[in-house]
């Protein structure tokens, strides 16, 4: 732990000008106070002011407030100690440690070695994104898109990984057998996990990789193997809880800020296709429930959550489940429902989005605003007898419009 001592000089050393240009922000002089356009939100006329005696900045845009600290950590989306960290840097600062639990240190340490792992990994799939892998991956995504999201190829062979990592990173077999990318055959031996599959890095909130999602590759994959998962995940770690990581956060935390809401999609591949289009603040919940941990994290940039799910039955069953915890963590709940083209076809925003424009269209036309208030108001009218509190309102009226009765 970064002692309490080496944090007030830290504090005391960091200017709150210097570290507000640095981020990019022009600052012109008016008295005591200086001025200019807020980092945190979209404005011509300039409502950010940085108090330069004080030492703090507010913007009369956006409301956004604090000291050098919680500028930092709301710029580049660290956490307190990394934003401490940062800021010593900044400063030429050692920082001082207070003493640690042998049990703390080595888990930082094995967390270290871990990502450091998943980083190459990343790097190695991507290296082995050839021919027949990348041509399905074009046909999907852009190259730049591929390159943001670090999307590579998990090649057909038993130790294609376990040897690059093991000669050519020269990494330790224990640290290897500790990251979940391996599994151990009949004679003691270890084989590659992924293997023939899509790669999707799954990052952290700032960008590190934590684990993958690998998916099949329907035109390389023999008819022997279609028996198969199309999507294949890490397991839990120290370093990936699934109730905790949102797929694409990393991205959307600006995005989510500027416009002032999250859209939470079902699959990671609607995720890169609506980031590809421009739409930016779009996060998915890596295929698993959207949690009470994930709608928690979510808050912490905005209030408004927009469900955009499949739009077949479990889709919206998922919609309405999720719709419900959302509501009762206080959050408002917005749907953007895809409209059935009616020929059959399962749609997903990845199928049925062809650009930026058609979505915001479609997000006009189709999406059911603040759905609390909403649906309170139309079941009151379906229901005028109903005696029942307003959670209940909401799941009746809800379930009514998922039967397409309204
Ligand atoms: N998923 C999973 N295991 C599966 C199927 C799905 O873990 N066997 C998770 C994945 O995280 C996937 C999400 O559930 O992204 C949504 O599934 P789906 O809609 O089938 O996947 P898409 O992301 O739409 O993938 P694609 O468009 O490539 O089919
Ligand atoms: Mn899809």
């Amino acid at each position: 732990m970064i002692s309490q001592n080496s944090i007030d000089t830290v504090i005391t050393s960091a200017d709150i000008v210097r570290e507000v240009e640095r981020a990019g922000v022009k600052l012109t002089r008016s008295g005591t106070t200086l001025k200019g356009c807020c980092p945190f939100h979209d404005e011509k006329t300039a409502s950010f002011t940085v108090n330069e005696k004080n030492q703090f900045f507010h913007c009369f845009g956006c409301g956004t407030g604090g000291n050098v600290v919680t500028f930092t950590m709301k710029k580049y989306n660290r956490t307190f100690v990394e934003a401490i960290k940062q800021l010593a840097s900044n400063y030429s600062i050692t920082l001082e440690e207070t003493k640690t639990e042998p049990k703390d240190v080595e888990k930082e340490k094995e967390t270290e070695l871990l990502k450091d792992v998943y980083k190459r990994t990343a790097q190695y799939y991507i290296g082995r994104l050839h021919g027949k892998a990348s041509e399905y991956a074009l046909s999907r995504f852009s190259e730049k898109t591929l390159q943001i999201f670090k999307i590579g190829y998990a090649p057909d062979e038993w130790q294609g990984l376990w040897n690059h990592l093991l000669n050519e990173c020269r990494m330790p077999e224990s640290l290897l057998i500790k990251s979940d990318l391996f599994r151990q055959n009949k004679n003691g031996g270890y084989y590659d996990f992924f293997r023939n599959r899509l790669m999707f890095p799954i990052f952290d909130r700032v960008g590190d990789v934590i684990a993958f999602s690998g998916r099949i590759m329907p035109s390389i994959t023999q008819l022997t193997d279609e028996s198969q998962p199309k999507y294949l995940n890490s397991s839990e770690s120290i370093l990936y809880k699934k109730k905790e990581v949102l797929f694409g956060l990393n991205f959307a935390i600006p995005a989510i800020r500027k416009y002032d809401v999250c859209i939470v999609v079902e699959g990671n591949a609607d995720v890169v296709k609506l980031h590809q289009l421009k739409i930016t603040n779009t996060v998915a919940a890596c295929g698993t429930a959207l949690s009470a941990e994930h709608i928690k994290t979510i808050s912490r940039y905005t209030k408004n959550i927009c469900l955009l799910y499949d739009c077949d039955k479990a889709g919206l069953e998922a919609t309405h489940k999720n719709a419900l915890k959302i509501i009762e963590a206080g959050l408002n709940c917005s749907v953007l429902r895809i409209p059935d083209t009616g020929d059959g076809t399962k749609q997903d925003p990845d199928s049925y989005f062809r650009s930026e424009k058609q979505f915001a269209d479609d997000y006009t036309r189709y999406t059911l605003r603040t759905l609390y208030t909403q649906s309170i108001y139309c079941a009151a009218s379906i229901f005028p007898n109903l005696q029942t509190n307003e959670m209940d309102v909401f799941d009746i009226y809800f379930k009514k419009l998922l039967e397409n009765e309204l």
